[in-house]
């Protein structure tokens, strides 16, 4: 049987949502707006949140598309057959408009009809039911109803059959997924698609997302919705037989390009080769958004550093001496600026960051070397101790693999167990600073972070009165406390210059304005002169919030109904947030 291709997966998902009714929406960015829950998108429902929570979609409510996500916590897992950082994720969805009855029947036609696969190929699981919500007979009832096999469809538990975003708040429930059965004798006789033997691989995951969860409670959603997720990169390598992602045809240019520069061969140098494919096109992705995004020591710029430089150690690791970055980005950005033309806009951009990072990093990697030799000038018994190779590791970028090598060369030992430990102890205090930031945040919709839209809003007109049209939204981080905005200015703001913009945005807010929402197509919303940066992100048609004669943006909400409700704005901070930006945080009172 042919191969299907990336591009038929893709055009036969939109295609056939599109003959059910749905319009076709353009990828987001992948820095998420407007959200501190996350550093990145992780799924191509999270920038639909604000219409999954009921604020009506300029397109309708019926939408599909292929989204660029990114997910970061399995970095250190890249390498393996399956693990990427960046993918794209095909979905579908209701925004209170069809349920399971619609959905289970299309992706039924879908994956027989379109994709071929022979229904004894398929299993499903579905949602057994628990304290929040019940168990799930529809959706088993509808796959039996589709001439699916009771052997083939499974109850599980809310560990497997449930979506809710990384933060636990948000829309979220019960879902029912479908796997791929690789033919592979099965591992036990309990295995089943729940199992992570490689038998059955899961190819797509129907949410029914009825729930809204804020702390741990669960209010019903007034307007039931559908959100669809299918992995791009996966489905083809299940659906074509490959034994791992990196042999698909996707990665195929990028793969060549690095054995032609390498000299080397991709069987003999997997691990290495696939780190450098996933940590190439990632970066891409990242630093072809049109936010702009640099590598640095915080939030997602500091993702984007480990990637380069993590991308960098392997292709030392390689024996290549000359900087081969810029064929290698040159490769990844010609597969995708068709698809994505940011990334042919931002070209220069992203390869003079990356030769940026790479002299910065040449420079660490100078003084991790002298680190090395301080250490290893005193030690006890031979051994570089755990502290000091994690020491390596985190302060100079040293993965451990390098330090053992340097130390075999000197005929000395690592303290693997001991690096572990402190690995480990590191890894709980990212993760718990990373549910930190989950907190709060727009997936909550609350009404004081909505005030504090609006309040974004008025911002940034005052500012662009006072410091000039060229003042744009670098940033904004909104929470239910506070405003954080990042703006381009060439100076700290003086004392004088606070008190009038804080005075400005008062003034709008006491006027009593009425907030207005229209829709409009992208072309009259920027010719009405609509302030709107991330030009890749919007559909034909988008929604402007428009403030008196005070404020008017592309937007997709949500915002108060008058300026009035926002009370008294308090500037309690003006920061520099990097060269030539400004940061202010804002509260309500
Ligand atoms: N949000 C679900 C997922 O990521 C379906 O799109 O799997």
């Amino acid at each position: 049987m042919e191969k299907l291709t990336r591009r038929e997966l893709i055009d036969n998902y939109l295609k056939f949502f599109e003959s059910k009714g749905h319009k076709i929406i353009p990828s987001a960015s992948i820095i998420p707006e407007n959200d501190p829950t996350v550093l990145f998108t992780t799924a191509g429902m999270h920038p639909l949140v604000p219409y999954l929570l009921g604020n009506p979609h300029p397109e309708g409510k019926r939408l599909c598309d292929v989204q660029k996500c990114l997910r970061t916590s399995d970095i250190e897992s890249v390498g393996d057959d399956s693990h990427l950082t960046f993918f794209e994720m095909l979905g579908n969805w209701s925004l209170g408009d069809y349920f399971k009855k619609e959905m289970i029947p299309w992706s039924y036609e879908f994956l027989t009809n379109i994709l071929n696969i022979p229904k004894d190929k398929l299993y499903f699981t579905v949602f057994e039911g628990n304290e929040n919500a019940p168990k799930d007979n529809e959706s088993y009832n509808l796959w039996l109803s589709c001439g699916i096999d009771e052997s083939h469809i499974f109850f599980l538990s809310k560990k497997h059959n449930w979506w809710e975003l990384g933060s636990g708040s948000g829309p979220c429930g019960p879902d029912t997924e479908m796997f791929y059965d690789t033919g592979k004798p099965k591992c036990s006789e309990s295995c089943n698609p729940s199992c992570s033997c490689g038998k059955y691989l899961e190819i797509w995951n129907d949410v029914f997302m009825e729930f809204n969860c804020n702390n741990g409670v669960y209010t019903p959603l007034e307007h039931k919705n559908v959100d669809t997720g299918m992995g791009v990169e996966r489905t083809l390598t299940v659906l074509n037989g490959e034994k791992s992602v990196y042999d698909t045809e996707i990665f195929k240019d990028v793969k060549e390009e690095l054995e032609r520069l390498t000299n080397l061969k991709y069987e003999d140098n997997k691990k290495s080769f696939r780190i450098v494919m996933d940590h190439i096109r990632t970066s891409i992705f990242i630093l072809g958004d049109d936010h702009k995004l640099a590598p640095s020591n915080t939030g997602a710029g500091y993702v984007l550093r480990r990637l380069i430089r993590r991308m960098i150690r392997y292709i030392k690791g390689l024996n290549v001496e000359a900087s081969i970055l810029e064929s290698l980005a040159n490769t990844v950005i010609d597969k995708y600026s068709c698809d994505y033309e940011e990334l042919s806009r931002n070209k220069e951009y992203i390869i003079s960051e990356l030769l940026k990072e790479e002299e910065r990093f040449n420079k660490t990697l100078n003084s991790g070397l002298r680190m090395f030799n301080k250490i290893t000038s005193h030690l006890v018994n031979n051994t570089i101790d755990g502290t000091n190779a994690f020491k390596l590791f985190d302060t100079f970028g040293f993965p451990l693999e390098f330090t053992i090598e340097l130390a075999e060369e000197k005929n000395l030992k690592v303290d693997i167990e001991g690096f572990n430990e402190k690995f480990k102890e590191h890894q709980e205090k990212s993760r718990t600073a990373s549910k930190g930031e989950f907190k709060g945040g727009l997936a909550d919709n609350s009404y004081e972070s909505t005030k504090y839209h609006t309040l974004a809003h008025i911002t940034l007109a005052c500012l662009k009165e006072m410091f000039g049209p060229s003042v744009y939204q670098k940033g904004s981080n909104i929470t239910p406390e506070r405003l954080r905005m990042d703006f381009p200015l060439d100076h700290k703001m003086t004392d004088e210059e606070k008190t009038i913009l804080e005075n400005k945005i008062n003034e709008v807010i006491k006027m009593g304005i009425d907030v207005v929402r229209e829709e409009m197509s992208y072309d009259e919303a920027k010719n009405s002169g609509a302030e709107g940066i991330f030009t890749d992100k919007y559909g034909s048609l988008v929604s402007v919030y428009t403030i008196g004669d005070v404020s008017k943006e592309i937007c997709g909400g949500p915002h108060v109904k008058n300026t009035s409700e926002l009370g008294h704005a308090h500037i309690v901070k003006e920061e520099s947030s990097s060269a030539g930006v400004r940061r202010l945080k804002i509260v309500l009172e």
